[in-house]
């Protein structure tokens, strides 16, 4: 069952570009995304003037991402909350606010609570799941479906990185119904799942890396923008299932306080697909080599070799803007593999349960 994998969550993340072709069936047309195929009318979308984002864990990083995706291209303001702070927070809403909740498994108590929130509130609710007939999917007004097929592992993978195609599509059914269309993503969309093949082809550095983790204490993760929220993802994901102390922050914001923790031989992985800001993140990584730094870099194939970093991680970014779910692979393989070095049961960590169903 588990493919012939050690472990589910090894099976999960290489079969994420086939999940992808899944997630992406039927819901393009030509240049467009199929509103309806994501649950959506265009009349709904035209109407739509803000967007309150609610989920925990993965999904708020995911959730991230799609603020970032949202903003960009279709220009509607974004809110990102975790659920259990959201619920209790009192939260103001504009009229029109469409809340989308993002939950693999449609069950997550705080979500849930959001959710049903949010309608007495009198919000349209939108629900973003990989669970067919789950709570989430059930209370709320619309549903689009992940398609990524049962997650066994604890920790969410082929889930993750489904989700933010679904916010993908839907900043791009946004956008083009906002007068900003952008049919070179959208095509674009349809060549992931071979670049995904490809990445998975050339993860074989990412082994060393986690052998160098493994032995440590610490890892720190920056990166900008969606690369930022992608380092978050990557920090949860290493502490989660090999309970090494990680730490992730906007590169540009360790010179704030956080620099002080960067010491001779302190991992570092960055993640550089935002071409618009690499420069300033180049800066970053400068302040962390002169401290002594172990620079890791998952960065967009495109820029130039000579980067100051001790080991270069290549992605081949087509389109940034669709380059989080390739840049995810690495940094879900470098928990994997840094939990598998470390003996620690991969797809059943402590103190996690599949679904969080109570408070
Ligand atoms: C991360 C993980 C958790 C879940 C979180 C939300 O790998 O498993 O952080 O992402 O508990 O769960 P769902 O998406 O089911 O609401």
């Amino acid at each position: 069952e588990r493919g012939g994998y050690p472990h589910f969550m090894l099976k999960e993340i290489m079969e994420q570009p086939d999940v992808w072709s899944d997630c992406l069936l039927g819901r393009i047309q030509g240049d467009r995304v199929v509103p309806e195929q994501i649950g959506l009318t265009p009349e709904y979308l035209q109407r739509v003037k803000h967007i309150q984002i609610i989920a925990a864990g993965t999904a708020y990083h995911a959730g991230l991402i799609g603020k970032s995706l949202i903003e960009s291209l279709a220009r509607i303001p974004v809110n990102v909350d975790v659920a259990s702070e959201f619920r209790y927070a009192h939260p103001v809403m504009e009229p029109d606010t469409m809340v989308i909740a993002i939950s693999q498994s449609g069950e997550t108590a705080d979500t849930l609570a959001c959710l049903r929130l949010a309608r007495e509130l009198g919000h349209f609710t939108f629900s973003i799941t990989n669970t067919v007939g789950s709570t989430a999917a059930r209370e709320s007004d619309a549903v689009a479906y992940t398609l990524a097929g049962p997650e066994i592992a604890v920790a969410s993978t082929k889930a993750y990185t489904t989700q933010i195609l679904v916010l993908t599509l839907i900043a791009l059914a946004l956008a083009d119904i906002h007068g900003h269309p952008r049919p070179d993503l959208v095509r674009g969309l349809l060549q992931l799942p071979l670049l995904g093949h490809q990445v998975l082809d050339v993860m074989e550095p990412v082994k060393d890396m986690a052998e160098r983790l493994a032995s440590g204490h610490d890892v720190f993760y920056i990166g900008r923008g969606r690369d930022y929220a992608l380092a978050m993802e990557g920090q949860l994901k290493i502490k989660e299932i090999s309970y090494l102390h990680a730490e992730a922050y906007p590169a540009g914001e360790l010179k704030h306080g956080t620099l002080a923790l960067i010491e001779e031989n302190t991992p570092v992985v960055v993640i550089m697909t935002e071409r618009d800001v690499a420069d300033k993140t180049v800066s970053n990584i400068l302040e962390v080599k002169a401290r002594g730094a172990e620079v890791w870099g998952i960065v967009d194939s495109s820029l130039p070799v000579g980067l100051p970093i001790d080991h270069r991680i290549d992605v081949a970014v087509d389109l940034p803007e669709l380059s989080p779910v390739l840049a995810a692979i690495p940094l879900q393989l470098l928990a994997y593999y840094t939990a598998v070095a470390r003996g620690e049961d991969v797809d059943q960590p402590r103190n996690l349960a599949k679904s969080v169903t109570v408070e």
